[in-house]
């Protein structure tokens, strides 16, 4: 279950049970009863409970508060323009392929609710209208005092400075292993933390693994991705009889993408785990893997704005798919992910098809498929090198790959767990 799981679903349930006007998934233009224009209290809050004030809310890193009618009502403009573009809620899946466990995009309908609320003015409406506020947590560890609490090394942020990509380790202290029911991290300087993807390296004593790229880090034996925290994150807890496996021994890798702003700053994210108790040991053991293009094949001309690259990864055993995250640089514009099953037949799992550096989504399956042993995955990203890709900072530039942002990258990050695992303490080492 990744960051933002938590929020959506969490808000979900809260609706359910606080009893809000049963139009909350829709949103609704009229009611017989009342005036036909929509108004903030009956139509617009509802749905930015659902699926903005999970960020949107004091406290946490977005811009502003979309709690109350005064915090909500300066930005009713902006607001308009970010979510006909379907840039905010971030979430850059296509509308036809895949369902997701956490999906907080907007429907038709809604967009055409909230466009007409700012269009009239942006009305308050009644105050008994409203559905009950959500119970958000206030701050701090949202799932309560976690059993470990690891702190990284003080990473240094000028107050000036490009995008930095600083790398630290901690170890862990365990003296046995542990298998994880959720993860949380809790960065200081939340604005300067554009992303964090945290692994864990070695265990059993071996000295931690000199990894520096996240694709070395995420695929090679005694690093896996334990989690990964993009903006407005919170926790990832794994569904029952799931888990990842931290080792005795084990150190915890940041790998950081820092945004300077304006201050001279000091970063220090603590990470906080929480364990199934002792002697559990979960049914399902989630493996990361990393699918790649390979370092060497990817080379973008200049000025191509459709540049696809195709790479696979063949599935020895069977296994459940649990979720998908694509990572690209400023070029990546989409990429879809694909099964191709023994029997010939193809499987379309996931079309990111308005991919943005910007945000590092999880996509985390409804159902998560079954894929039989044998199977195919089959990865196709598509890089726009063009001068018309508005964040592309050379058109002219062959484009290789690197972990610099101005360099590119095309990686499928995925999770799952095999059906029947053969040695459930050791996933990484197939
Ligand atoms: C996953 C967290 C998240 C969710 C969900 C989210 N936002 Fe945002 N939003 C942000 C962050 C962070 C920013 C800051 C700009 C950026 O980084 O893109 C932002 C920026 C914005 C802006 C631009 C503010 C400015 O400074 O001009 C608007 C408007 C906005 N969001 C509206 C919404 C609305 C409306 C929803 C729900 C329909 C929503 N957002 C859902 C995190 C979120």
């Amino acid at each position: 279950m990744n960051a933002r799981s938590r929020h959506f679903l969490g808000a979900l349930a809260l609706l359910l049970f606080t009893g809000p006007p049963s139009a909350v998934a829709q949103g609704r233009t009229a009611t017989p009863a009342g005036p036909t224009e929509p108004t903030f209290t009956r139509d617009v809050l509802p749905i930015f409970q659902v699926s903005c004030q999970g960020c949107h809310r004091s406290g946490t890193s977005a811009p502003m508060s979309l709690v109350t009618y005064e915090e909500a009502r300066p930005w009713g403009r902006a607001i308009k323009q970010k979510i006909m573009a379907r840039e905010m809620p971030p979430w850059f899946s296509s509308k036809s392929v895949g369902e997701y466990a956490d999906d907080p995009s907007l429907t038709d309908t809604q967009i055409a609710t909230i466009t007409k609320w700012v269009d009239n003015g942006a009305p308050r409406g009644n105050p008994d209208d409203a559905p009950a506020p959500m119970a958000w947590p206030s701050s701090g560890w949202q799932l309560g005092e976690p059993d470990l609490v690891l702190t990284s090394p003080p990473v240094q942020v000028a107050a000036i400075a490009g995008d930095a990509f600083p790398e630290v380790e901690v170890v862990t202290g365990l003296t046995e292993d542990r298998y994880l029911r959720s993860i949380e991290i809790l960065p200081e300087n939340d604005p300067v933390v554009h992303h964090l993807v945290i692994f864990t390296v070695g265990g059993d004593g071996a000295a931690p693994s000199e990894a520096s790229d996240d694709q070395r880090c995420a695929g090679g034996a005694g690093c896996s991705k334990l989690a990964n925290l993009a903006k407005g994150g919170s926790p990832d807890t794994f569904a029952d009889g799931t888990s990842r496996l931290l080792r005795k021994g084990s150190s915890i890798r940041f790998q950081f993408h820092l945004h300077a702003n304006g201050k001279n700053l000091v970063e220090r994210t603590r990470v906080g785990f929480r364990f199934y108790p002792k002697g559990y040991v979960p049914k399902n053991l989630l493996v990361a893997k990393a699918i790649s293009s390979g370092v060497r094949t990817l080379v973008i001309p200049p000025g191509v704005a459709d540049y696809q690259s195709i790479f696979t990864f063949k599935l020895e055993r069977e296994v459940v798919l649990v979720d998908y995250q694509p990572h690209m640089h400023y070029r990546g514009k989409r990429m879809t992910l694909d099964a191709i099953l023994p029997s010939g037949q193809i499987q379309a799992l996931s079309d990111i098809d308005r991919f943005t550096q910007n945000w590092q989504v999880n996509y985390v399956y409804k159902n998560p498929p079954t894929l039989p042993a044998g199977t195919v995955l089959r990865v196709t990203s598509y890089h726009d090198n063009s001068a018309a890709n508005k964040v592309n900072p050379d058109p002219t530039a062959v484009v290789t790959w690197g972990e610099r942002s101005v360099d590119e990258m095309a990686i499928a990050h995925i999770d799952y767990y095999e059906t029947s695992p053969l040695t459930p303490k050791s996933p990484d080492r197939r």
